[in-house]
């Protein structure tokens, strides 16, 4: 399949492995794993097809207020991706990075994590950046917090503060804005996903649930993405003179 147009970042909203193993008879669990495969399927088509940046929402930080089981499972699954995957990902040119409140996962896993973040700093192939106890409000406060905080050691005055200026607070400063989300399961909302960052992005909501969702249907998505005409406001006409 050749796309004409490859989207820089895409963002992935994984959602439905806890439908897809009920409709098995299987514990929420069984999904969370058989989704793992999902993540190794996605991550490899995305560096093949050249995408420069994957964002996958792995955990929100409304997902903490989920039965205590299954958070230390899927905690349970991160810590085992990490020492399982890292070297792997690193012989792919993939550098690693997370966003989120990151302080508050289990201790074992930080260090795992900021070990692999570190490993894979100057690697150029593909950014994997993994949202991990994230929430877009949270994420929106905190860069409110560090400007207000600039702001009154004297480094930056309150005119200074544009849209630009203030993206650069945010976890996400020296990446673009994704330009295509994904989202498994059918379920049409953003749960508090790059809220900030998804202001202009192309959305495709898929009823496939997540641990379903492998390379056809990722290439399926891109495919659509490169059908479509982003317009920012613009003219149609604009758009097609530009080309
Ligand atoms: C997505 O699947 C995984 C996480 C949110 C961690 P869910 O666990 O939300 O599955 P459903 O939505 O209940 O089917
Ligand atoms: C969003 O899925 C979070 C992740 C995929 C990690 P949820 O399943 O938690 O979303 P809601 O609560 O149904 O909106
Ligand atoms: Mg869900």
């Amino acid at each position: 399949m050749v796309l004409s147009k490859i989207p820089a970042h895409v963002a992935i909203i994984m959602d439905g492995n806890g439908r897809w193993a009920k409709k098995r008879g299987k514990p929420r669990i069984y999904g969370h794993q058989q989704g793992m495969e999902s993540v190794r399927a996605v991550v490899e088509t995305a560096r093949k097809v050249g995408i420069k940046v994957l964002t996958l929402y792995a955990f929100s930080k409304e997902n903490w207020a989920r039965p205590l089981e299954e958070v230390k499972f899927l905690m349970g699954l991160l810590e085992h991706y990490l020492q399982k995957e890292v070297e792997e990902l690193h012989q792919k040119d993939i550098q690693i990075r997370a966003i989120g409140e990151i302080e508050r996962l289990p201790e074992r896993i930080q260090v795992i994590l900021h070990q692999a973040i570190k490993k894979t700093a100057a690697n150029k192939g593909m950014i994997l950046n993994l949202a991990l106890s994230y929430s877009g409000r949270a994420e929106i406060a905190r860069a409110a917090r560090l400007i207000a905080e600039a702001c009154k050691r004297g480094q930056l005055s309150p005119d200074q503060i544009t849209e630009q200026t203030f993206a650069r607070y945010l976890y996400t400063a020296d990446i673009p804005d994704p330009d295509l989300l994904i989202r498994t399961s059918g379920e049409k909302r953003l749960s508090n996903f790059l809220l900030f960052q998804c202001a202009y992005t192309e959305l495709y909501i898929t009823p496939i649930l997540w641990p379903d969702f492998r390379e056809k249907e990722f290439m399926a998505a891109l495919e659509d993405f490169s059908r479509r005409e982003r317009r920012f406001g613009k003219t149609s006409e604009q758009i097609k003179g530009k080309a």
